[in-house]
């Protein structure tokens, strides 16, 4: 069952990269007040209190404590659709979080265990197995584009398709011209991930990133801040279009919830940790992709293009639901789409059919 759970996940969030905060001694002072609560406990108490027993005897070297800890992450069952999709790397990198083994090629070969290893090593576990956390929120940081973001639980875990676009040399070039694009708007930004790297790629626009959720947006700024991207970049506050009034751009992404309510409740644990607002969009998923396509004409200058992500089963409810609709479903080298692109014209000449 498990097995066909992730499946189901991968075909809705594939092409993931993850990785959030606490420091390490946040998380083995939680986890003590965990252990306190409950000492006789060695798996996920109904609370999430997770008490592993040390390994016997310790590891001396840090590829010990990375195999110890892959082998707790096998054994949980855990899901890894949002994150490095297998327990060893996902170990690797989590070990190397809690030990403060910087992510460069040489560092692991040099690494020393700290003092404290084992309280560090428990204190990880309790989140990623105890609290089935996400190693994102377990680090507090997760790449995207090339980029390290700051996330936490206000936020998705970065993973939007939309990413492809970004690597591909290509770009947005079928549709639109590369120096013609000077304003962007990224609708339902959460950490800001796809607005950032859209403001790095394009360095001569100005973006701006909206969200309903006031968490999501205070998490957008400190990446703002991160990437010291000014007024360049503005957040705004808005229920979709709605504090846009009157605002045009050349180029709008949206990874915008799309997960319908009877999937959502059959995801797995970690899905869960994640702001229920980011990814349920009502019985089909098309809450929000409806309005979006029927207002994104009023916000896109002539030429301007619309680049959004669906998921793959949402793909195929939208093209049931309006056949006609006259988008442009990206082939990505995985072999499946889920992102679709549109041009103002064609999209507002659908728009005067709307059913
Ligand atoms: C799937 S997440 C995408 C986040 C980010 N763009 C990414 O790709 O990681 C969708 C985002 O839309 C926001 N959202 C949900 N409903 C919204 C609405 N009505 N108007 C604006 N944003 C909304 C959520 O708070 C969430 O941050």
């Amino acid at each position: 069952m498990r097995q066909k759970t992730n499946e189901r996940v991968r075909q809705i969030f594939s092409g993931a990269k993850l990785s959030q905060p606490s420091t390490a001694n946040f998380f083995i002072l939680a986890m003590t007040r965990a252990c306190d609560s409950d000492k006789k406990t060695t798996h996920p108490g109904p609370s999430g209190a997770f008490c592993p027993r040390p390994p016997d005897p310790l590891p001396r070297d840090v590829t010990g404590w990375i195999r110890f800890v892959a082998q707790q992450l096998k054994r949980a069952d855990l899901c890894f659709a949002s994150g490095m999709q297998e327990p060893y790397p996902e170990a690797e990198y989590l070990v190397c979080h809690a030990f403060d083994i910087p992510l460069e090629p040489h560092a692991l070969r040099v690494a020393r265990v700290p003092a404290d290893g084992w309280q560090r090593v428990q204190a990880l576990l309790a989140a990623r197995i105890g609290q089935r956390k996400p190693a994102a929120y377990v680090t507090g940081e997760a790449f995207f584009a090339g980029h390290r973001f700051v996330v936490d639980e206000r936020v998705l875990i970065p993973r939007s398709r939309i990413e492809n676009i970004l690597d591909d040399p290509r770009g947005f070039s079928p549709w639109l011209s590369r120096n013609r694009v000077r304003r962007i708007l990224d609708l339902g930004t959460g950490s800001g991930c796809l607005a950032i790297a859209l403001a790095l790629a394009f360095p001569k626009a100005r973006v701006d990133a909206v969200d309903l959720s006031p968490g999501a947006l205070e998490v957008a700024t400190l990446n703002r801040e991160r990437f010291g991207l000014g007024r360049r970049l503005r957040l705004l506050r808005s229920d979709l279009f709605s504090a846009l009034q009157g605002e045009r751009y050349d180029l709008i992404v949206s990874n915008p919830p799309y997960v319908p309510v009877p999937d959502f409740e059959r995801l797995p644990a970690e899905y869960h940790c994640e702001p229920a607002m980011a990814l349920v969009a009502g019985v089909d998923g098309l809450d929000l992709l409806t309005p979006i396509l029927r207002q994104a004409p009023d916000h896109l200058e002539p030429g301007g293009l619309l680049v959004c992500e669906t998921g793959d089963d949402v793909e195929a409810i939208l093209m049931a639901r309006w056949p006609d609709l006259p988008v442009e479903w990206l082939p990505f080298h995985f072999g499946a789409s889920g992102v679709f692109a549109v041009l103002k014209e064609p999209l507002e000449a659908w728009r005067a059919h709307f059913p």
